[in-house]
């Protein structure tokens, strides 16, 4: 049975851990559906597996593009797709336009969009209004990298009850779930205790109602992590032996690689 943003929200008051991923084409969504991870993101951190430095310069056609693939390959998680930089904040018909394709486009149940200023609220909202599920995502926005850098957020007392008063806003504009990124751990289990919705977080401690973290960085297939990745296998280490290998038997003229 496929998983809806209701059930995820059951789950919190049941006390049963949500766990997420990023994806990015059929073969990793498929991977990961049957492992039974309960959401597969289409994060904008596509952008760092295309090769791009950020995440600002990813179109929405890319990741509709990817974001269909990946849907492809899903029977049973939710599956969320960022809205990618300044295709949202323009203005709400701006998010509408951007979230309607998503969803019209690539089957994909929900968006996710970053900041919980007054302005975003109010799109979120409207976009809740018009039937869109939306996920929320507050801290380290990486969208606003040259504003916030890549620091942890929410250090202060002040700074802290701001993310705690905008994840408040968000679960009151509609989100069905927020990401909590590089936060505090103290404040990030605040927030989860004062939220009636999922929070799902990434390097804000253990104790959100689920984690998730980037899909690459966990298969240690990414040239760098953040920090707070934790690293369960080397692909970067196993790929490259394998390609070796099949190199030196191409060239050894030892295997029927074609039979
Ligand atoms: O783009 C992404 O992968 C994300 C997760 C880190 C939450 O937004
Ligand atoms: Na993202």
């Amino acid at each position: 049975m496929a998983i809806t943003t209701q059930q995820l929200i059951q789950w919190k008051q049941q006390g049963r851990a949500i766990v997420a991923l990023t994806a990015w084409d059929y073969a990793i969504a498929q991977l990961l559906d049957a492992a039974g991870v309960d959401l597969i993101l289409v994060g904008d951190s596509l952008a760092v597996v295309l090769g791009y430095e950020t995440t600002l310069p990813i179109t929405l056609d890319e990741m509709i593009h990817h974001a269909k693939a990946v849907r492809r390959g899903v029977k049973r998680a939710l599956v969320v797709v960022d809205l990618p930089f300044l295709t949202y904040q323009e203005s709400i018909s701006q998010a509408m336009h951007s979230a309607g394709r998503v969803l019209k486009e690539t089957g994909a149940q929900a968006v996710k969009l970053e900041g919980g200023h007054p302005a975003m609220i109010e799109t979120v909202a409207r976009l809740v209004q018009a039937g869109i599920p939306v996920m929320g995502h507050v801290g380290l926005t990486p969208q606003s990298i040259h504003k916030m850098g890549l620091r942890q957020q929410g250090k202060s007392p002040a700074a802290g009850e701001r993310i705690l008063n905008e994840a408040i806003a968000l679960e009151q504009a509609g989100v069905f779930s927020i990401v909590l990124e590089h936060i505090p751990a103290n404040l990030a289990l605040e927030i989860t205790q004062k939220l009636r919705i999922p929070t799902i977080g990434i390097g804000a401690g253990s104790q959100c109602d689920g984690q998730i973290l980037v899909t690459s960085d966990v298969l240690g297939l990414s040239e760098k992590q953040p920090p707070f990745a934790k690293v369960y296998t080397n692909l970067r280490e196993e790929i490259t032996k394998a390609v070796q290998n099949y190199a030196l038997e191409v060239r050894d003229g030892q295997s029927d690689t074609n039979t």
